[in-house]
Protein backbone atom coordinates (compact mmCIF):
# COMPACT_ATOMS: atom_id res chain seq x y z
CA UNK A 1 0.00 0.00 0.00
CA UNK A 2 1.36 3.50 -0.86
CA UNK A 3 1.06 6.31 1.53
CA UNK A 4 0.85 9.96 0.68
CA UNK A 5 -0.40 13.67 2.10
CA UNK A 6 -2.99 15.21 -0.03
CA UNK A 7 -2.70 19.60 0.39
CA UNK A 8 -5.25 20.13 -2.35
CA UNK A 9 -8.48 21.06 -1.46
CA UNK A 10 -11.03 18.68 -1.23
CA UNK A 11 -13.39 20.11 -4.48
CA UNK A 12 -10.52 19.17 -6.20
CA UNK A 13 -9.79 15.63 -5.30
CA UNK A 14 -10.30 12.56 -7.17
CA UNK A 15 -10.58 9.06 -5.73
CA UNK A 16 -12.63 5.89 -5.50
CA UNK A 17 -13.56 6.67 -1.60
CA UNK A 18 -13.53 9.81 0.90
CA UNK A 19 -13.32 8.75 4.24
CA UNK A 20 -14.80 11.37 6.58
CA UNK A 21 -16.02 11.19 10.23
CA UNK A 22 -19.47 12.40 11.83
CA UNK A 23 -19.77 12.77 15.94
CA UNK A 24 -23.12 12.06 17.65
CA UNK A 25 -26.09 14.02 17.52
CA UNK A 26 -25.68 14.67 13.93
CA UNK A 27 -22.76 16.73 13.78
CA UNK A 28 -19.73 17.12 10.62
CA UNK A 29 -16.23 17.50 10.87
CA UNK A 30 -14.90 19.97 8.89
CA UNK A 31 -14.21 18.21 6.10
CA UNK A 32 -17.55 15.98 6.05
CA UNK A 33 -19.29 19.76 6.27
CA UNK A 34 -17.19 20.86 3.05
CA UNK A 35 -18.32 17.88 0.74
CA UNK A 36 -22.07 18.24 2.43
CA UNK A 37 -21.78 21.42 1.09
CA UNK A 38 -20.93 20.73 -2.37
CA UNK A 39 -23.42 18.04 -3.04
CA UNK A 40 -27.10 19.81 -1.89
CA UNK A 41 -26.95 18.12 1.27
CA UNK A 42 -26.35 14.64 0.57
CA UNK A 43 -24.33 14.17 3.80
CA UNK A 44 -27.11 16.28 5.96
CA UNK A 45 -29.82 13.90 4.07
CA UNK A 46 -28.19 10.54 5.10
CA UNK A 47 -28.35 11.86 8.73
CA UNK A 48 -31.55 12.93 9.30
CA UNK A 49 -32.64 9.85 7.28
CA UNK A 50 -31.38 7.90 10.51
CA UNK A 51 -28.72 5.37 8.40
CA UNK A 52 -25.79 6.23 10.82
CA UNK A 53 -26.16 7.74 14.51
CA UNK A 54 -22.31 9.17 14.46
CA UNK A 55 -21.50 6.66 17.85
CA UNK A 56 -17.77 5.64 17.55
CA UNK A 57 -17.23 2.95 14.78
CA UNK A 58 -20.47 2.86 13.16
CA UNK A 59 -19.83 3.11 9.58
CA UNK A 60 -22.16 4.24 6.13
CA UNK A 61 -20.50 3.59 2.75
CA UNK A 62 -22.30 5.86 0.46
CA UNK A 63 -21.75 4.59 -3.08
CA UNK A 64 -22.75 7.08 -5.23
CA UNK A 65 -22.18 10.84 -5.32
CA UNK A 66 -23.86 12.61 -8.23
CA UNK A 67 -21.37 15.14 -9.89
CA UNK A 68 -18.35 14.56 -8.53
CA UNK A 69 -14.98 13.60 -8.99
CA UNK A 70 -15.40 11.40 -5.30
CA UNK A 71 -16.71 8.03 -6.09
CA UNK A 72 -17.94 7.53 -2.97
CA UNK A 73 -17.77 8.93 0.50
CA UNK A 74 -17.37 6.71 3.63
CA UNK A 75 -19.24 8.48 6.66
CA UNK A 76 -17.03 6.95 9.62
CA UNK A 77 -19.03 7.81 13.47
CA UNK A 78 -16.39 9.34 16.63
CA UNK A 79 -18.53 9.39 19.36
CA UNK A 80 -19.33 12.87 20.90
CA UNK A 81 -17.75 16.09 19.65
CA UNK A 82 -15.03 16.43 21.62
CA UNK A 83 -11.22 15.53 22.06
CA UNK A 84 -10.87 12.18 21.40
CA UNK A 85 -9.41 9.15 23.84
CA UNK A 86 -6.25 7.97 21.35
CA UNK A 87 -8.06 4.20 21.85
CA UNK A 88 -11.24 6.18 20.25
CA UNK A 89 -9.64 7.51 17.71
CA UNK A 90 -7.75 3.78 16.19
CA UNK A 91 -11.51 2.06 17.22
CA UNK A 92 -13.27 4.74 14.53
CA UNK A 93 -10.08 4.40 12.04
CA UNK A 94 -10.12 0.64 12.31
CA UNK A 95 -13.90 0.60 11.67
CA UNK A 96 -13.25 2.61 8.31
CA UNK A 97 -10.57 0.29 6.78
CA UNK A 98 -12.66 -2.53 8.15
CA UNK A 99 -15.83 -1.46 6.36
CA UNK A 100 -13.92 -0.90 2.60
CA UNK A 101 -12.46 -4.83 2.41
CA UNK A 102 -13.87 -6.65 -0.72
CA UNK A 103 -14.85 -3.60 -2.29
CA UNK A 104 -13.60 -2.92 -5.61
CA UNK A 105 -11.66 0.82 -4.74
CA UNK A 106 -8.29 1.26 -4.94
CA UNK A 107 -7.51 4.86 -3.71
CA UNK A 108 -8.73 6.53 -0.80
CA UNK A 109 -8.97 9.75 0.76
CA UNK A 110 -8.66 9.80 4.14
CA UNK A 111 -9.46 13.44 6.16
CA UNK A 112 -9.67 11.90 9.77
CA UNK A 113 -6.33 12.95 10.43
CA UNK A 114 -8.33 16.89 11.20
CA UNK A 115 -10.61 15.56 14.31
CA UNK A 116 -9.45 16.57 17.48
CA UNK A 117 -7.30 14.05 19.57
CA UNK A 118 -5.79 14.71 23.41
CA UNK A 119 -2.66 15.35 23.61
CA UNK A 120 -2.22 14.22 20.09
CA UNK A 121 -0.57 16.38 17.00
CA UNK A 122 -1.20 16.26 13.40
CA UNK A 123 2.28 14.30 12.88
CA UNK A 124 0.91 11.05 15.56
CA UNK A 125 -2.80 11.10 13.57
CA UNK A 126 -1.25 10.36 10.80
CA UNK A 127 1.23 8.13 11.83
CA UNK A 128 -2.23 6.14 13.43
CA UNK A 129 -4.07 6.21 9.98
CA UNK A 130 -1.19 4.49 8.12
CA UNK A 131 -0.55 1.84 11.10
CA UNK A 132 -4.16 1.13 11.76
CA UNK A 133 -4.78 1.05 8.28
CA UNK A 134 -1.61 -1.14 7.05
CA UNK A 135 -2.24 -3.49 10.08
CA UNK A 136 -5.89 -4.30 9.20
CA UNK A 137 -4.49 -4.81 5.36
CA UNK A 138 -2.48 -7.37 6.31
CA UNK A 139 -3.50 -11.33 5.08
CA UNK A 140 -1.08 -14.35 5.35
CA UNK A 141 -1.66 -15.76 1.69
CA UNK A 142 2.47 -16.89 1.36
CA UNK A 143 1.41 -20.22 1.64
CA UNK A 144 -1.94 -19.93 0.55
CA UNK A 145 -3.07 -20.59 -3.21
CA UNK A 146 -4.83 -18.01 -3.67
CA UNK A 147 -2.55 -15.21 -2.65
CA UNK A 148 -5.60 -12.48 -3.36
CA UNK A 149 -6.50 -10.04 -0.24
CA UNK A 150 -9.54 -8.57 1.17
CA UNK A 151 -7.89 -5.17 0.78
CA UNK A 152 -8.16 -3.79 -3.01
CA UNK A 153 -6.79 -0.51 -1.58
CA UNK A 154 -3.67 0.69 -3.71
CA UNK A 155 -3.05 3.81 -2.47
CA UNK A 156 -4.16 6.35 0.25
CA UNK A 157 -4.00 9.78 0.91
CA UNK A 158 -4.10 11.74 4.20
CA UNK A 159 -5.17 15.35 3.77
CA UNK A 160 -3.59 17.94 5.67
CA UNK A 161 -3.59 21.56 5.46
CA UNK A 162 -0.99 23.12 4.10
CA UNK A 163 0.23 25.12 7.53
CA UNK A 164 0.35 21.51 9.11
CA UNK A 165 2.39 20.08 6.26
CA UNK A 166 5.32 19.36 7.99
CA UNK A 167 4.04 17.95 11.19
CA UNK A 168 1.89 15.80 8.30
CA UNK A 169 5.48 14.53 6.28
CA UNK A 170 7.03 13.35 9.98
CA UNK A 171 3.59 11.28 10.58
CA UNK A 172 3.78 9.56 6.98
CA UNK A 173 7.78 9.11 7.15
CA UNK A 174 7.40 7.32 10.85
CA UNK A 175 3.85 5.66 10.01
CA UNK A 176 5.56 4.02 7.00
CA UNK A 177 8.75 3.09 8.66
CA UNK A 178 6.82 1.36 11.68
CA UNK A 179 3.77 -0.13 9.86
CA UNK A 180 6.58 -2.20 7.51
CA UNK A 181 8.60 -2.78 10.41
CA UNK A 182 5.05 -4.50 11.94
CA UNK A 183 4.50 -5.90 8.91
CA UNK A 184 7.63 -8.22 8.66
CA UNK A 185 7.45 -9.00 12.35
CA UNK A 186 4.00 -10.33 10.98
CA UNK A 187 5.03 -11.92 7.99
CA UNK A 188 8.14 -13.95 9.64
CA UNK A 189 6.16 -14.77 13.31
CA UNK A 190 3.37 -16.19 10.90
CA UNK A 191 5.27 -18.46 8.80
CA UNK A 192 5.68 -21.95 9.81
CA UNK A 193 8.93 -23.50 11.65
CA UNK A 194 9.55 -26.16 9.15
CA UNK A 195 10.30 -23.26 6.99
CA UNK A 196 11.16 -19.96 9.45
CA UNK A 197 14.02 -22.02 10.83
CA UNK A 198 16.99 -19.76 12.72
CA UNK A 199 18.90 -20.77 9.09
CA UNK A 200 15.45 -18.65 7.40
CA UNK A 201 15.88 -15.77 10.19
CA UNK A 202 19.79 -15.03 9.29
CA UNK A 203 18.78 -14.78 5.52
CA UNK A 204 16.04 -12.56 6.24
CA UNK A 205 18.36 -10.47 8.64
CA UNK A 206 21.12 -10.76 5.34
CA UNK A 207 18.02 -9.82 3.16
CA UNK A 208 17.34 -6.99 5.23
CA UNK A 209 21.01 -5.98 5.23
CA UNK A 210 20.95 -5.41 2.04
CA UNK A 211 17.58 -3.60 1.58
CA UNK A 212 19.06 -0.83 4.37
CA UNK A 213 22.82 -0.30 3.70
CA UNK A 214 22.63 0.96 7.10
CA UNK A 215 21.85 -1.94 8.54
CA UNK A 216 25.47 -4.22 9.31
CA UNK A 217 24.77 -7.98 9.67
CA UNK A 218 26.41 -10.73 10.82
CA UNK A 219 26.00 -14.33 12.41
CA UNK A 220 27.59 -16.03 14.68
CA UNK A 221 27.72 -19.59 13.96
CA UNK A 222 27.49 -22.66 16.54
CA UNK A 223 31.42 -22.99 16.28
CA UNK A 224 31.68 -19.24 16.66
CA UNK A 225 29.51 -19.68 20.20
CA UNK A 226 31.11 -22.61 21.15
CA UNK A 227 34.63 -20.60 21.01
CA UNK A 228 32.47 -17.97 22.99
CA UNK A 229 31.51 -20.51 25.83
CA UNK A 230 27.44 -20.48 25.06
CA UNK A 231 27.04 -23.44 26.82
CA UNK A 232 23.49 -22.59 27.43
CA UNK A 233 22.83 -21.31 24.61
CA UNK A 234 23.99 -23.99 22.55
CA UNK A 235 22.82 -26.82 25.62
CA UNK A 236 19.32 -26.19 23.63
CA UNK A 237 19.85 -26.74 19.77
CA UNK A 238 22.07 -29.55 20.65
CA UNK A 239 18.51 -31.36 20.74
CA UNK A 240 17.38 -29.66 17.21
CA UNK A 241 18.99 -30.75 13.75
CA UNK A 242 18.56 -27.03 13.04
CA UNK A 243 21.82 -25.13 13.87
CA UNK A 244 22.08 -22.28 16.26
CA UNK A 245 22.55 -18.92 14.57
CA UNK A 246 23.34 -15.59 16.63
CA UNK A 247 22.07 -13.23 14.26
CA UNK A 248 23.63 -9.88 15.27
CA UNK A 249 22.35 -6.46 13.48
CA UNK A 250 24.19 -3.01 13.89
CA UNK A 251 22.65 0.57 12.63
CA UNK A 252 25.20 3.03 13.37
CA UNK A 253 23.21 6.55 12.62
CA UNK A 254 24.65 8.35 16.21
CA UNK A 255 28.03 9.61 16.79
CA UNK A 256 30.57 7.50 16.63
CA UNK A 257 31.03 7.50 20.37
CA UNK A 258 27.81 7.66 21.90
CA UNK A 259 27.23 3.69 23.33
CA UNK A 260 24.54 1.85 21.67
CA UNK A 261 21.31 0.65 22.59
CA UNK A 262 20.90 -2.93 22.53
CA UNK A 263 17.53 -4.89 21.36
CA UNK A 264 17.98 -8.59 21.94
CA UNK A 265 15.09 -11.20 20.90
CA UNK A 266 14.50 -14.39 21.83
CA UNK A 267 14.15 -16.08 18.16
CA UNK A 268 12.76 -20.14 19.00
CA UNK A 269 11.49 -21.08 15.71
CA UNK A 270 9.65 -23.89 17.28
CA UNK A 271 9.46 -24.49 21.22
CA UNK A 272 8.24 -28.77 21.30
CA UNK A 273 10.01 -28.17 25.01
CA UNK A 274 12.22 -30.28 24.34
CA UNK A 275 12.26 -33.62 27.04
CA UNK A 276 9.69 -31.19 29.02
CA UNK A 277 7.31 -31.65 26.36
CA UNK A 278 4.50 -29.90 26.11
CA UNK A 279 1.09 -30.83 25.29
CA UNK A 280 0.16 -31.50 22.33
CA UNK A 281 -3.54 -28.83 22.30
CA UNK A 282 -2.37 -25.65 21.25
CA UNK A 283 1.61 -26.46 20.11
CA UNK A 284 1.42 -25.16 16.66
CA UNK A 285 1.45 -21.66 18.62
CA UNK A 286 4.74 -22.55 19.49
CA UNK A 287 6.64 -21.77 15.95
CA UNK A 288 5.76 -17.93 17.56
CA UNK A 289 8.57 -18.77 20.16
CA UNK A 290 10.59 -16.26 17.78
CA UNK A 291 8.19 -13.30 17.91
CA UNK A 292 10.66 -11.47 19.71
CA UNK A 293 13.10 -12.01 17.19
CA UNK A 294 11.21 -11.12 14.24
CA UNK A 295 10.44 -7.65 16.33
CA UNK A 296 14.17 -6.83 16.59
CA UNK A 297 14.25 -7.63 13.25
CA UNK A 298 11.38 -5.34 12.34
CA UNK A 299 12.23 -2.54 14.70
CA UNK A 300 15.58 -2.45 12.95
CA UNK A 301 14.20 -1.74 10.14
CA UNK A 302 12.18 0.61 10.96
CA UNK A 303 15.12 2.39 12.44
CA UNK A 304 16.61 2.68 9.60
CA UNK A 305 13.95 3.47 7.50
CA UNK A 306 13.68 6.71 9.64
CA UNK A 307 17.32 7.17 9.65
CA UNK A 308 17.23 7.62 13.60
CA UNK A 309 20.23 9.92 14.90
CA UNK A 310 20.89 6.72 17.13
CA UNK A 311 23.46 4.19 17.94
CA UNK A 312 21.19 0.31 17.94
CA UNK A 313 22.42 -3.36 18.11
CA UNK A 314 19.96 -5.75 17.47
CA UNK A 315 20.83 -9.31 18.81
CA UNK A 316 18.59 -12.49 18.16
CA UNK A 317 19.55 -15.86 19.26
CA UNK A 318 17.34 -18.17 17.15
CA UNK A 319 17.25 -22.28 17.97
CA UNK A 320 14.74 -24.88 17.81
CA UNK A 321 14.34 -26.61 21.22
CA UNK A 322 12.78 -30.22 20.24
CA UNK A 323 13.25 -33.45 22.12
CA UNK A 324 15.92 -35.83 20.84
CA UNK A 325 18.70 -38.18 22.40
CA UNK A 326 21.29 -35.36 22.56
CA UNK A 327 18.52 -33.21 23.80
CA UNK A 328 19.36 -31.48 27.39
CA UNK A 329 17.68 -33.36 30.47
CA UNK A 330 16.20 -32.51 33.69
CA UNK A 331 19.14 -32.41 35.85
CA UNK A 332 21.72 -31.59 33.44
CA UNK A 333 24.39 -28.75 34.37
CA UNK A 334 25.54 -26.17 31.87
CA UNK A 335 28.16 -24.00 31.98
CA UNK A 336 26.66 -20.56 30.75
CA UNK A 337 29.42 -17.88 28.64
CA UNK A 338 29.42 -15.60 32.29
CA UNK A 339 31.08 -18.78 33.75
CA UNK A 340 27.32 -19.42 36.29
CA UNK A 341 26.47 -22.68 35.85
CA UNK A 342 22.36 -23.56 35.70
CA UNK A 343 20.79 -26.67 36.45
CA UNK A 344 18.15 -27.16 33.86
CA UNK A 345 14.85 -28.92 35.59
CA UNK A 346 12.86 -28.22 33.24
CA UNK A 347 13.71 -28.38 29.34
CA UNK A 348 10.89 -26.42 28.25
CA UNK A 349 12.24 -22.95 30.10
CA UNK A 350 14.33 -22.63 27.23
CA UNK A 351 14.35 -19.12 26.13
CA UNK A 352 16.10 -17.81 29.12
CA UNK A 353 19.28 -20.59 28.28
CA UNK A 354 19.47 -18.57 25.02
CA UNK A 355 19.00 -15.03 26.66
CA UNK A 356 21.13 -15.52 29.24
CA UNK A 357 24.68 -16.30 26.94
CA UNK A 358 23.07 -13.36 24.53
CA UNK A 359 23.13 -11.09 27.55
CA UNK A 360 26.64 -11.47 28.30
CA UNK A 361 27.87 -11.17 24.90
CA UNK A 362 25.80 -7.80 24.92
CA UNK A 363 28.49 -6.26 27.19
CA UNK A 364 31.13 -6.45 24.43
CA UNK A 365 29.30 -3.45 23.04
CA UNK A 366 29.08 -1.31 26.02
CA UNK A 367 25.79 -0.63 25.90
CA UNK A 368 23.59 2.34 27.28
CA UNK A 369 21.07 0.16 27.84
CA UNK A 370 20.04 -3.18 26.68
CA UNK A 371 16.48 -4.66 26.26
CA UNK A 372 15.42 -7.88 25.63
CA UNK A 373 11.90 -9.22 24.23
CA UNK A 374 10.98 -12.37 24.62
CA UNK A 375 7.73 -14.70 24.58
CA UNK A 376 9.01 -15.96 28.09
CA UNK A 377 6.42 -17.33 29.90
CA UNK A 378 2.65 -19.03 30.01
CA UNK A 379 2.45 -17.69 33.02
CA UNK A 380 2.32 -13.84 32.14
CA UNK A 381 -0.63 -15.09 30.08
CA UNK A 382 -2.16 -15.84 33.51
CA UNK A 383 -1.33 -12.83 35.23
CA UNK A 384 -1.78 -10.05 32.37
CA UNK A 385 -4.08 -11.83 30.00
CA UNK A 386 -3.29 -10.63 26.39
CA UNK A 387 -3.67 -6.53 26.73
CA UNK A 388 -0.17 -5.41 28.42
CA UNK A 389 3.07 -6.97 27.80
CA UNK A 390 5.17 -7.38 31.18
CA UNK A 391 7.75 -5.16 32.04
CA UNK A 392 10.93 -5.45 34.79
CA UNK A 393 13.95 -4.51 34.78
CA UNK A 394 17.27 -3.13 36.67
CA UNK A 395 16.60 0.39 36.29
CA UNK A 396 13.59 3.12 37.29
CA UNK A 397 14.46 5.58 34.47
CA UNK A 398 15.03 2.76 31.73
CA UNK A 399 11.47 1.16 32.47
CA UNK A 400 9.67 4.58 32.77
CA UNK A 401 10.78 5.76 29.67
CA UNK A 402 9.94 2.11 28.52
CA UNK A 403 6.34 3.02 30.07
CA UNK A 404 5.97 6.49 28.36
CA UNK A 405 6.83 5.18 24.75
CA UNK A 406 4.07 2.25 25.47
CA UNK A 407 1.21 4.84 26.16
CA UNK A 408 1.81 7.18 23.09
CA UNK A 409 2.20 3.93 20.69
CA UNK A 410 -1.12 2.13 21.84
CA UNK A 411 1.33 -0.63 22.50
CA UNK A 412 0.91 -1.37 26.68
CA UNK A 413 2.86 -2.07 29.31
CA UNK A 414 2.60 -3.54 32.93
CA UNK A 415 5.77 -3.31 34.90
CA UNK A 416 5.82 -6.09 37.57
CA UNK A 417 8.43 -6.41 40.78
CA UNK A 418 11.74 -7.69 40.67
CA UNK A 419 12.28 -7.69 43.63
CA UNK A 420 15.17 -9.44 45.80
CA UNK A 421 12.59 -11.50 47.59
CA UNK A 422 11.98 -13.78 44.31
CA UNK A 423 15.76 -14.58 43.94
CA UNK A 424 15.22 -17.29 46.62
CA UNK A 425 13.10 -19.74 44.30
CA UNK A 426 15.98 -20.21 41.89
CA UNK A 427 18.27 -21.70 44.41
CA UNK A 428 19.54 -25.03 43.04
CA UNK A 429 21.17 -27.89 45.38
CA UNK A 430 23.65 -28.38 42.52
CA UNK A 431 24.75 -25.42 40.28
CA UNK A 432 24.70 -21.62 41.02
CA UNK A 433 20.97 -21.38 39.83
CA UNK A 434 18.33 -23.55 38.53
CA UNK A 435 16.95 -22.78 35.24
CA UNK A 436 13.04 -22.63 36.66
CA UNK A 437 11.94 -21.20 39.98
CA UNK A 438 9.08 -23.19 40.51
CA UNK A 439 5.11 -22.61 40.06
CA UNK A 440 4.84 -19.50 41.62
CA UNK A 441 5.37 -16.11 40.15
CA UNK A 442 6.59 -17.67 36.40
CA UNK A 443 7.01 -14.20 35.19
CA UNK A 444 9.21 -12.86 37.98
CA UNK A 445 11.12 -15.53 38.45
CA UNK A 446 12.07 -15.85 34.58
CA UNK A 447 13.13 -12.10 34.97
CA UNK A 448 15.44 -13.07 37.79
CA UNK A 449 16.59 -15.89 36.38
CA UNK A 450 17.85 -12.91 33.18
CA UNK A 451 19.11 -10.50 36.07
CA UNK A 452 22.02 -12.03 36.92
CA UNK A 453 23.14 -12.09 33.53
CA UNK A 454 22.39 -8.20 33.26
CA UNK A 455 24.44 -7.40 36.12
CA UNK A 456 26.89 -4.84 34.50
CA UNK A 457 24.09 -2.59 32.33
CA UNK A 458 20.64 -1.14 32.58
CA UNK A 459 18.09 -3.60 31.52
CA UNK A 460 14.60 -3.86 30.95
CA UNK A 461 13.05 -7.32 29.77
CA UNK A 462 9.60 -7.37 28.31
CA UNK A 463 7.31 -11.07 28.09
CA UNK A 464 5.43 -10.60 25.48
CA UNK A 465 4.09 -14.07 25.47
CA UNK A 466 0.48 -12.90 25.57
CA UNK A 467 1.04 -9.58 22.98
CA UNK A 468 3.21 -10.94 20.09
CA UNK A 469 0.05 -12.58 18.70
CA UNK A 470 -3.77 -13.83 19.07
CA UNK A 471 -5.11 -17.21 19.14
CA UNK A 472 -8.14 -18.50 18.63
CA UNK A 473 -10.51 -17.96 14.87
CA UNK A 474 -8.10 -15.13 14.31
CA UNK A 475 -4.77 -16.61 15.30
CA UNK A 476 -1.86 -14.76 14.11
CA UNK A 477 0.98 -12.23 14.87
CA UNK A 478 0.17 -8.82 16.38
CA UNK A 479 3.47 -6.91 15.13
CA UNK A 480 3.94 -5.89 19.08
CA UNK A 481 5.99 -4.51 21.08
CA UNK A 482 7.25 -2.65 17.14
CA UNK A 483 5.49 0.16 17.95
CA UNK A 484 6.70 0.86 21.71
CA UNK A 485 10.56 0.07 20.40
CA UNK A 486 9.96 2.14 17.38
CA UNK A 487 8.48 5.02 20.09
CA UNK A 488 11.45 4.60 22.73
CA UNK A 489 13.93 4.82 20.09
CA UNK A 490 11.72 8.04 18.37
CA UNK A 491 11.58 10.03 21.83
CA UNK A 492 15.41 8.84 22.55
CA UNK A 493 16.55 10.37 19.28
CA UNK A 494 14.56 13.51 19.02
CA UNK A 495 12.77 13.66 22.82
N1 LIG B 1 7.82 -20.23 24.90
C1 LIG B 1 7.38 -20.66 26.18
C2 LIG B 1 6.48 -19.63 26.87
C3 LIG B 1 5.07 -19.53 26.36
C4 LIG B 1 4.11 -20.45 26.73
C5 LIG B 1 4.69 -18.46 25.57
C6 LIG B 1 2.81 -20.33 26.29
C7 LIG B 1 3.40 -18.33 25.15
C8 LIG B 1 2.45 -19.26 25.50
C9 LIG B 1 8.58 -20.90 27.09
O1 LIG B 1 9.70 -21.39 26.47
C10 LIG B 1 8.15 -21.92 28.09
O2 LIG B 1 7.89 -23.01 27.69
N2 LIG B 1 8.05 -21.52 29.33
C11 LIG B 1 7.61 -22.38 30.37
C12 LIG B 1 8.45 -22.11 31.58
C13 LIG B 1 8.25 -23.09 32.69
C14 LIG B 1 8.77 -24.44 32.29
C15 LIG B 1 8.94 -22.57 33.92
C16 LIG B 1 6.14 -22.09 30.64
O3 LIG B 1 5.74 -20.92 30.61
O4 LIG B 1 5.40 -23.04 30.83
MN1 LIG C 1 9.68 -23.50 26.37
ZN1 LIG D 1 9.95 -20.97 24.51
Amino acid sequence: MDYAIETAPLETVQCDCLIVGVYQDRQLCASASLINDSTQGLISKILNRGDISGKNGETVLINAVPDSAIERILLVGLGENKALSGKNYRKALLAAISSLKKKPIKSVVCSLAECEVSDADRSWKTRQIIEVFSDAAYQFTTCKSNKETDSKIEKISITSPVAELELAQTGLIQGKAIADGINLTKLLSDLPGNICTPTYLAEQALELGKQYLSLDISILEEADMEKLGMGALLSVSRGSRQPAKLIALSYQGGEKNSKPIVLIGKGLTFDAGGISLKQAPGMDEMKYDMCGGAAVLGTMLAAAQMQLPLNIIGLIPSSENMPDGDANKPGDILTSMSGKTIEVLNTDAEGRLLLCDTLTYAERYNPDVVIDLATLTGACLVALGRVPSGLLGNNDALCNDLLAASVTANDSLWRLPLWEEYQEQLKSNFADLANVGGKDAGTITAACFLSQFAENFHWAHLDIAGTAWRTGSNKGATGRPVPLLSQYLINRAYG
